[in-house]
């Protein structure tokens, strides 16, 4: 699966990877839906991709999560799988949920994608779901041999070989470790899989009851309904809007 993202089976130095900045046609912090080739996972271009955006479907007047998944975060495999593999381990439906949408804030953002993801959704589900997605992201870095968590072999690729996270993720690790849901937050770690495999495919309606039962979906619809984060839906649904 690697070899599918070319320069990123390579293990670059931090600044072997900074140098490459200007010869992407995007930005590797933005969100998919800002890039070309909109389903490179990690902001690398797929040779064979098209150069040029595609049409986004047009979304329902009154979108629900399930919509959102089925025609802006597709194919999703990523998230589906995790929260499939945490299903079948008879997690607790806020984990299984939290892995779910652990990642799908990277449609619109991929720099700080625990945050953003957290603030997406915390109108809509508990506050344990809302801290497992918030701080899943710093988690990431740091190993807990104790419950079997160590360093993705795959951030070498991402952020270099050589990477050293910044002070604030470290302090985000340190609140995180002492907090009583600091294991919420490292189930969707250890459910995170990097193993992409193109032939498991879970269709999000498998998870339509868990939905159901942890998010509070609202009836004028995602992105309308005065939420303090309806326009990040909003933006989402129609991300070709000028202004
Ligand atoms: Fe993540
Ligand atoms: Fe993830």
């Amino acid at each position: 699966m690697l070899a599918k993202f070319g320069a990123l089976a390579k293990a670059y130095t931090v600044a072997e990877l900074d140098s490459q900045i200007e010869t992407r046609p995007f930005r590797r912090g933005a969100g998919t839906l800002f890039a070309v080739g909109a389903s490179t996972p990690f902001g690398k271009r797929i040779a064979g991709e098209p150069d040029t955006m595609r049409r986004l479907a047009p979304m329902p007047p009154k979108p629900t999560l399930l919509d959102f998944f089925r025609l802006r975060f597709a194919p999703a495999t990523h998230v589906l799988q995790s929260a499939d593999k945490a299903l079948t381990a008879g997690m607790p439906e806020e984990i299984v949920i939290a892995c779910l949408l652990h990642d799908v804030a990277q449609a619109l953002m991929k720099a700080d994608h625990g945050w953003w993801g957290a603030q997406l959704f915390e109108p809509y589900v508990s506050e344990k779901v809302t801290f497992a997605i918030r701080y899943h992201q710093a988690l990431r870095f740091f190993p807990d041999h104790a419950v079997g968590y160590e360093y993705p072999a795959m951030y070498n690729l991402i952020f270099g070989k050589d990477y050293v996270p910044p002070p604030y993720i470290e302090a985000a690790y340190e609140y995180c470790r002492n907090h009583k849901w600091y294991m919420a937050a490292r189930q969707v770690t250890l459910n995170d899989l990097y193993s992409f495999d193109p032939n498991h495919v879970v269709d999000p309606a498998k998870f339509t009851d868990i939905i159901g039962r942890n998010f509070k979906q609202p009836k004028e619809g995602l992105g309308f309904d005065n939420s303090p984060v309806a326009h990040m839906w909003r933006t989402i649904s129609t991300p070709d809007v000028p202004l």
